[in-house]
């Protein structure tokens, strides 16, 4: 039988992590696990409980009293928290520009990193995040790194809204996403960083079926 393999996925946001892995996972029968969705999950919680976002021991009780589910679906993946469905709710802009802040925390991260090698546990997955190839998954048989530059990213996200039927912002979008970049590198522990050993893909100029197909390639080296 074919060795299943662990793959992280990192990278800033936008640079189209989730939307390869998603592809890799289901061509392979792995498990897709979206690291960030943990952290939008509890941001969401955090904020419906009017908890004070900086407040460390706060934010990680709260993490304490849920459940994160991740789903699979035909499109992806559902998120479930306490099984309310909050997959749509954790994508606004209040989450999203609230959820580097939720991350900084080491307790939060060291509880999330328990939980993901659990789902982990069993090999055959593909995980996509900003820590995974440096801390949540230190021996994945192999890691990506995909860059783009902000300006496409700003753009990719912005056409996706625009799809969505919701109102965006260019510029603002650019600043949002360099601001985001900018916790999440400077962040103490377990920064976004590329691993020593992980592959790095400039995806600027690149299709989905282009970084698709590059991934499988190393993927088909390691089988
Ligand atoms: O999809 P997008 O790139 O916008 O973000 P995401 O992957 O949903 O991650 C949201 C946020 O969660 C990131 O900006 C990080 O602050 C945090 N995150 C993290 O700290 N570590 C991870 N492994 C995944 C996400
Ligand atoms: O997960 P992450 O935040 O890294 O990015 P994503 O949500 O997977 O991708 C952001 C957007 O860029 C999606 O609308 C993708 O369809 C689009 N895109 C891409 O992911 N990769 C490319 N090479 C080109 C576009």
């Amino acid at each position: 039988m074919k060795q299943k393999l662990s793959i992280a996925i990192d990278g800033p946001a936008a640079a189209g992590k989730s939307t390869v892995a998603k592809i890799i996972a289901e061509h392979y029968s792995y498990i897709y696990i979206d690291t960030g969705a943990m952290y939008r999950a509890l941001t969401y919680k955090a904020l419906e409980n009017n908890i004070d976002l900086h407040d460390e021991d706060k934010v990680a009780d709260v993490l304490s009293t849920i459940n994160i589910e991740l789903l699979p679906t035909e499109e992806g993946q559902n998120v479930m928290v306490n099984e309310e469905n909050v997959t749509e709710i954790i994508r606004s802009n209040e989450v999203t520009n609230n959820v580097s802040i939720v991350a900084m925390h080491s307790k939060v991260r060291e509880e999330m990193l328990k939980r993901q090698r659990q789902l982990a546990r069993e090999g055959g997955v593909v995980m996509d995040g900003r820590d995974i190839g440096t801390h949540v998954l230190p021996n994945a048989e192999l890691k990506i790194f995909l860059r783009a530059s902000v300006e496409e990213r700003a753009k990719r996200r912005h056409e996706e809204n625009q799809k969505k039927g919701f109102s965006s912002n260019l510029e603002q979008l650019k600043q949002e996403i360099a601001n985001r970049d900018k916790l999440d590198s400077e962040r103490e522990v377990a920064p976004l960083r590329k691993a020593d050993d992980a592959i790095e893909i400039d995806t600027t100029a690149l299709s989905i079926l282009d970084v698709v197909n590059k991934i499988e390639n190393y993927i088909e080296e390691r089988l």
